[in-house]
């Protein structure tokens, strides 16, 4: 397929331009002894990032579960998590170091180091964790002279349920940095942090394997890596109009961008008007503070050369205005109604996480492939899938247990504390009320059995409907009747509402009339 035969707007990932940026850093980074642990958060597509380990065994770096699940999916195992880790992550991350996951996560405080040792304990596991550090008051992490690094350092190496991997530091306020000499300052504060931090620890007899740094600014200009062990860097596989203005790339070097159709003018204002709105580019305005401002991107004709000096100046929802730079008119011959240009992102990860997927492009026009991204929080096809199979195996077990074997304990297991019985039959509408009515129906059919004719599950309502027939032999009273020994057929529909596990609502049908047309039926 060819460029210009793509539905716009869409995103384009030149892959020469991939693996030139790829190949410089490592090159980089091999003549200063250190290994790179590529951050999946920019690309979060499994191409890019085997293409970005470059042969090498090493893990990577993420910034959400969803990316974490996605790439051990795909072979990769070592996995730091960095973001700060919270209790509700938990679950998630022991799962994936159950199916063999050598997960870290990282942390900047004993309230997390506690929780993080609490939620380990629950599932039996060892979970090692790296301490943020703060290198340039940007972000989060441990001032390196705060003794709280010793103490959270000590309870993660002595709690049976976590281990200290090390420290790990993310130089951001590089992006601000007004010229080279800054970034390479930063580097080395990034570095020293680290190394002196990683020091503090041993010296308390503490161990850090792991002395962890890295931004994209850092990671290129960084002149001393001694004492670190690996670099994190995300963006330089793209890089992106925000490196451009920072120096640490040149605009050639930009594998990424949108390609957007023209689809109309204004010609009074010197406007073009295309279809890639903040939807398709983002609102990512990074360069507005540096010498450059480039708008909201950087127009490029289709095979990516710049054209003139325009930007896109405005962008609403699906609409992306191009006009000169600091206001001059864009309207040249050059662009009709359905040509196609190619806008360069400021920040690569912000605009990636608009689309769903890459077109990927060898040399100019063709394209190669269609590589996917894993954007979002969770995978919500696996999930329906894993609530459709919890509220299914709840609704069987119900059955199996409770109406095939009778055992009334099943309403403490299944049914939550505050369940309420929409049909209770004149019984009270919660657990007890529930239990009695069972224990009634097997004192009455104490060989009553149910099987199911129809389940269906509705997970967004978290909501199973069973459609069941019973039969069951009358030996005690029922309904007022004495005992007749006849074998009577039931038939019925439940409908469940079950939250994490536990039936919390019941509504109930039966075909009371047929019983009772069974139990006064003249005797043979
Ligand atoms: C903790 C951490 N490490 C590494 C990186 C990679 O930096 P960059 O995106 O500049 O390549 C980031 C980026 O946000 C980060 O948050």
């Amino acid at each position: 397929m060819k460029l210009n035969e793509l539905e716009t707007p869409c995103l384009v990932l030149d892959r020469e331009k991939l693996i030139r940026n790829i190949a410089a850093l490592h090159a980089r980074l091999k003549r200063l002894g250190v290994n790179l642990r590529p951050h999946g958060k920019t690309a979060k597509n499994i191409d890019v990032v085997r293409l970005a380990l470059a042969g090498q065994a090493g893990g990577i770096t993420v910034s959400t579960l969803r990316e974490a699940e996605y790439y051990f999916e795909h072979g990769i195992a070592d996995i730091i998590y960095a973001v700060g880790v919270a209790p509700t992550k938990i679950e998630r991350i022991a799962a994936l170091i159950k199916r063999g996951a050598r997960l870290s996560v990282i942390l900047d405080s004993m309230a997390q180091a506690r929780g993080l040792a609490d939620g380990a304990r629950k599932h039996h596991l060892v979970i090692p964790a790296l301490i943020e550090l703060d290198c340039d008051g940007h972000r989060s992490g441990v001032a390196p002279e705060d003794p709280l690094l010793v103490d959270i350092g000590r309870f993660l190496h002595t709690n049976r349920h976590t281990a200290l991997e090390g420290v790990l530091t993310h130089a951001g306020a590089s992006y601000n940095c007004r010229s080279i000499e800054a970034i390479r300052s930063l580097a080395a504060a990034e570095r020293n942090t680290a190394v002196q931090c990683a020091e503090t620890l041993r010296r308390n007899d503490l161990p850090c394997p792991t002395v962890s740094v890295g931004s994209t600014p850092t990671a290129r200009f960084a002149r001393d890596l001694s004492g670190i062990t690996e670099v994190r860097a995300g963006v330089f596989i793209f890089y992106d109009l925000v490196m451009a203005g920072l120096e640490v790339c040149g605009i050639d070097d930009i594998a990424l961008s949108v390609l957007a159709s023209v689809i109309g003018h204004q010609e009074k204002k010197g406007w073009i008007i295309t279809d890639a709105g903040w939807t398709a580019l983002s609102r990512d305005r990074g360069t507005a503070a540096q010498a450059i401002d480039q708008g909201y991107g950087r127009v490029c004709d289709i095979t990516g050369r710049p054209m003139n000096d325009w930007i896109v100046t405005g962008a609403s929802q699906e609409h992306g205005i191009i006009s000169g730079r600091s206001g001059g008119r864009a309207h040249g011959p050059q662009l009709k109604v359905g040509d196609l240009v190619r806008i360069l992102p400021n920040h690569a990860c912000a605009t990636g996480a608009m689309h769903e997927r890459y077109q990927v492009v060898d040399g100019v026009r063709d394209v190669v492939a269609v590589w996917p991204r894993v954007n979002g929080w969770q995978d919500w096809e696996t999930m329906n899938g894993a609530d459709r199979t919890l509220l299914q195996q709840v609704a069987e077990r119900w059955i199996f247990e409770g109406w095939q074997m009778g055992r009334a304990a099943i309403v403490d297991e299944l049914h939550a504390p505050d369940f309420v019985d929409h049909d209770p039959a004149g019984r009270p509408p919660d657990r007890n009320g529930f239990k009695q009515g069972m224990v009634e129906l097997y004192s009455a059919f104490p060989d009553f059995r149910a099987e199911i004719a129809d389940l269906a599950v509705d997970p967004d309502a978290q909501k199973v409907t069973v459609r069941w027939h019973g039969t069951g032999t009358h030996r005690g009273a029922f309904l007022g009747h004495p005992p007749t020994g006849r074998r009577i057929r039931f038939k019925g529909i439940e409908i469940l509402h079950i939250r994490q596990g536990l039936i919390t609502a019941r509504w109930g049908e039966w075909d009371g009339l047929d019983i009772l047309a069974q139990l006064n039926a003249p005797s043979p």
